[in-house]
């Protein structure tokens, strides 16, 4: 994908309407959730990048195994941002006074000094490298696995990520696209939208949609990470995720990946079966272009003061769903 698709727009403070929570006053904890970071392919060995994140700032590099490693991004000495940093024996070394932090967060080293305090450490975050994507997760533990395509297991996807970019919106206020049945068909185009099963699980919602032109069996994670399975007439299937990070009160980072059966993309060999994924992508960038628009400048001011009708069934169930949702505050604050 080009760049000329990457929202590039500067951490401004957000609209009035976005960095609430449900109509209330952004309370400084967010959705307790895997976050797509960063493309995998942008943090080879050795570097150190820093990514804004709850409100907050984080590091990402990777580790002596080449598996991610997310911490908090703030120097505990007075603050300097460890992303100016450099890796040394597989450490942080903050550019500032020399301190160094291992990948459990641990200061391993403060220069000229032999006693250094167990308090004295960075917050390391879960993360993961999958479908192309740096993950964190926004919590002590990871509570949930990291997200699936519906019907396939990894191994069985071809896939290519794709960063979208920054967003001055709530990324669940965008997945809540998933639900609203009634904007496939006003805003897409999408004929006969109305699912067959929702099922609100405690992470995962699960959704099936049947008619004559398409079965879609759609998952998402989190609140924030949709994947999706799309079987059209004809025997053709779609594939793809979308989703973001939670940067801060009113922004998200958005992700996405076009997919196809592996054994498909065997049969068509590597250059034939990109040029098919770069095709998809068109696909999702008019989804984004139809509803980007209308997201970014939305009111939204919570479930009670929203006026829904019949056809919203599951759309209102989504708004309670999110606002019961567990949250958690980064560890640096
Ligand atoms: S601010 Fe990091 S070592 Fe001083
Ligand atoms: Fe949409």
């Amino acid at each position: 994908m080009s760049d000329a698709n990457v929202l590039a727009a500067p951490l401004a403070p957000p609209p009035p309407h976005n960095g609430q929570v449900h109509g209330k006053d952004h309370d400084g904890t967010y959705l307790r959730n895997w976050n797509p970071l960063m493309l995998a392919e942008d943090l080879p060995e050795g570097k150190i990048v820093g990514v804004n994140f709850l409100g907050t700032r984080v590091i990402v590099y990777r580790g002596a195994d080449g598996k991610p490693v997310v911490q908090s991004a703030y120097c505990p000495h007075v603050g300097a941002d460890l992303s100016e940093g450099c890796l040394v024996d597989g450490a942080v070394r903050c550019a500032y006074h020399h301190w160094r932090f291992g990948p459990s967060g641990d200061c391993v080293e403060i220069p000229g000094e032999e006693l250094i305090p167990s308090a004295v450490r960075i917050h390391p975050y879960p993360a993961a490298e999958r479908w192309g994507l740096i993950w964190a997760f926004n919590g002590k533990e990871a509570t949930f696995g990291l997200p699936e395509f519906p019907n396939l297991s990894e191994d069985e996807v071809y896939y290519k990520a794709h960063h979208r970019g920054l967003r001055p919106l709530e990324g669940w206020i965008s997945s809540s696209n998933l639900v609203d049945f009634q904007h496939l068909k006003t805003v897409h185009n999408i004929p006969d939208p109305n699912p067959v099963s929702v099922d609100f699980g405690d992470d995962v919602v699960v959704v099936r949609q049947e008619s004559n032109v398409r079965i879609a069996d759609t998952q998402l994670f989190g609140c924030t990470w949709l994947a999706a399975h799309l079987q059209l007439a004809g025997g053709i299937e779609r594939l793809f995720m979308a989703g973001s990070s939670q940067v801060a009160p009113g922004w998200s980072d958005a992700y996405f990946v076009v997919a196809m059966r592996k054994s498909q993309a065997d049969e068509m060999g590597k250059e034939a079966a990109d040029a098919e994924l770069e095709k998809r992508v068109d696909y999702i960038l008019k989804l984004y272009a139809e509803d980007e628009p209308i997201l970014m400048s939305l009111r939204f001011r919570g479930f009670q003061k929203s006026t829904l009708i019949r056809g919203d069934k599951y759309f209102g169930q989504f708004l309670q769903y999110v606002e019961k949702y567990p949250r958690s505050a980064p560890f640096d604050v």
